[in-house]
């Protein structure tokens, strides 16, 4: 959920890191700092700078301290151990200050550690679970003895490996020490971290995005792995027993651009016009000889033949996709499909046999619940297929078959383009296992492909005239909460609808099924909630209609989304968004894109950020 970057070589590392930072910020943002070893004096000593805020404050604070070094470590913090302040912010020092760490992810066992090592007089400064790897390492290279273990004085690798053994808990780390001032030291365990090289030096992060500008090929480091960076771009691996390894470099497709708002006033924005690209993408090679074709489950065949349940995990957003994603394979396969929510099923004792298909979704392919729940369901015996965006996430090696989303690298912390990937390729998944069962004839498999394939047109349709939608934002912008609703797909288009809302407007929303509206919520609806319905065609538009008429006759002020040319809405609501026709079943497809818009417009009315909302972060990767 933070962000790290490190660099050792050949130029200034400052910028270098600054410059990652700033790419990683939508990961977290409460602070930020960065540690650089400086050998301009005769014993090489280690300059730390942090401030509270967003990179842009230590930008300036590292400007100001004039500090220089070629190898140096950065990290923006989402705090979890200990309020947001310079004290808790990374990099975080030994006592003799010699060592500095930055890390992802949650050490467990932090405060046995700290009493542990405060008993041999080590002194914290921090309320964080950080501070303690700090130590725990000092200690180990300085040839302390600490519960039963012990290095030769000065060895970095032995006290980074001994010191991974006792941490319990998730965490990526980057470790610089002054004894080794052109080195940086990485490992993991449960969180992401990738490195790289090029000509000027060698590179980590917690995330692509931070390094792709200098190298496109990176290793993504395994669990207990350790890699040591070295400022001639060489990087020596090690497996968990202390082994010399050479893994295979991973290739980025992307390119820098992607991570780069490209003239959009946001990545928000950027991302919701990339929609059509996305769509399009997720279609292509997938029609091949008038059938559907997956390579990936090229030895499922028997699996989908004897399928008895399919469960879909996945959290926020992603949760909302596999919703939407039930509908299309209950009603293609007529398999009974249940969707929970990532954090729930790894604590339940969920049904799970060996006709079981689980399907996890994660845009991050890190999320921390759902790969838990993953493992829950591999070791009762299920199959799992991961539905990611990120090529080496942890999800991807965890999952029987992966599945990847076309979207490309998505920066803003609110999905957008990630979730109209995730449900195009869930219809997909949904036809093609009708087809193989033949509950579903050719033709109407091709009938289906061919309504997708007018999606992305359709999509740019929306987005060539936004004025319905912004003057339906600012009618909303100051209400006291904004209830959205639907029946069907319309329902769960209305959840995610209500997520985006919420998270980056901080207005209270909610989403309920139209029906459901007279059992309890009914009763929050005056002049200060309006009310989001989707009403298009459908076989339940006239039901959501004497809906929309409740809540009318309750002050509320009402928005519909409509097909367009049902020019009879207007009489029923304050504000109309039209969308194209589309097959019911794909309305979430393209009735998301306004609310999308909708929710950012609403946001940006009441001065938030869009792409970095408060408390969030891009990946979730604690629990
Ligand atoms: O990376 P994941 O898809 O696993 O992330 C799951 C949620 O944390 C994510 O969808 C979150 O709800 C988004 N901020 C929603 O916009």
């Amino acid at each position: 959920m933070c962000g790290i970057v490190g660099f050792t070589g050949s130029m200034d590392a400052k910028d270098l890191l600054l410059n990652g930072l700033f790419k990683l910020e939508y990961r977290g943002y409460d602070s930020a700092g960065i540690a650089l070893i400086t050998t301009e004096q005769d014993v090489p000593h280690i300059d730390v700078v942090c401030r509270v805020g967003k990179v842009v404050e230590l930008a300036r604070a590292v400007k100001e301290a004039g500090i220089t070094g070629t190898c140096g470590i950065g990290h923006t913090r989402w705090a979890t151990h200990g309020a947001p302040s310079e004290r808790n912010a990374h990099p975080h020092l030994s006592c003799d200050g010699r060592l500095a760490v930055v890390h992802n992810g949650i050490i467990e066992n932090y405060a046995h550690l700290r009493t542990l090592l405060k008993g041999k007089g080590h002194t914290f400064v921090s309320e964080t679970d950080t501070e303690v790897v700090a130590h725990l390492i000092e200690e180990l290279y300085n040839g302390g003895i600490f519960e039963g273990h012990s290095c030769r004085s000065g060895d970095m690798f032995c006290a980074l490996r001994t010191a991974t053994k006792l941490l319990q808990g998730a965490y990526s780390l980057a470790i610089v020490h002054a004894d080794y001032p052109c080195d940086i030291f990485v490992t993991r365990r449960d969180s992401p971290i990738v490195v790289g090289s090029s000509v000027r030096g060698a590179f980590v992060a917690s995330d692509t995005p931070a390094i792709i500008d200098h190298t496109r090929d990176v290793v993504y480091l395994d669990d207990n792995n350790i890699a040591v960076l070295h400022a001639n771009g060489s990087i020596e691996f090690y497996d968990g027993a202390g082994e010399k390894i050479a893994p295979e470099p991973t290739h980025i497709e992307w390119d820098a651009q992607t991570a780069e708002r490209s003239g959009f006033p946001d990545f928000m924005l950027k991302e919701i016009y990339e929609q059509p690209r996305v769509v399009r993408d997720t279609l292509v090679g997938r029609m091949v000889d008038g059938c559907l074709y997956f390579r990936e489950f090229t030895d499922d065949g028997e699996l989908f033949q004897h399928l008895e349940r399919i469960c879909i995990i996945g959290c926020g957003t992603s949760y909302h996709a596999g919703l939407i994603g039930k509908n299309f394979i209950e009603e293609w396969t007529r398999i009974p499909v249940e969707v929970e929510v990532a954090s729930e099923f790894r604590y339940r004792n969920p049904i799970i046999t060996k006709n079981t298909l689980v399907i996890a979704i994660s845009q991050s392919g890190e999320t921390a619940d759902t790969l838990a729940a993953i493992r829950l369901a591999r070791s009762q015996g299920a199959k799992v297929y991961a539905i990611t965006n990120v090529v080496g996430s942890r999800i991807t090696r965890e999952s029987d078959s992966v599945l990847y989303i076309k979207a490309k690298l998505e920066v803003s912390v609110a999905a957008t383009k990630s979730f109209l990937a995730q449900i195009t390729l869930l219809a997909l998944i949904a036809l093609y296992i009708g087809q193989e069962r033949h509950f579903l004839s050719r033709d109407e498999v091709a009938d289906y492909y061919a309504e997708m394939e007018r999606l992305p047109g359709q999509i740019e349709e929306i987005l060539s005239d936004l004025s319905g939608i912004k003057r339906a934002a600012r009618a909303c912008s100051q209400a006291h909460s904004v209830m959205f609703i639907g029946r069907g797909m319309g329902a769960t288009a209305c959840a995610e609808g209500a997520l985006k809302l919420k998270e980056i407007s901080y207005l209270h929303a909610e989403a309920y099924p139209a029906g459901e509206l007279k059992h309890g919520p009914i009763a929050l609806l005056d002049e200060h909630v309006p009310v989001v319905a989707i009403a298009t065609e459908s076989a339940t538009k006239g039901k959501i209609i004497s809906n929309v008429e409740e809540c009318a006759a309750r002050g509320a002020r009402v928005i519909i989304v409509a097909t367009k040319g049902d020019n009879a809405m207007g009489k029923y609501s304050d504000y109309v968004i039209y969308i194209p026709w589309v097959k019911d079943c794909f309305m979430p497809i393209t009735a998301s894109v306004p609310l999308q818009l909708f929710a950012r417009e609403i946001a940006l009315l009441r001065g938030c950020d869009v792409d970095q909302p408060r408390n969030l972060a891009k990946s979730v990767t604690v629990e």
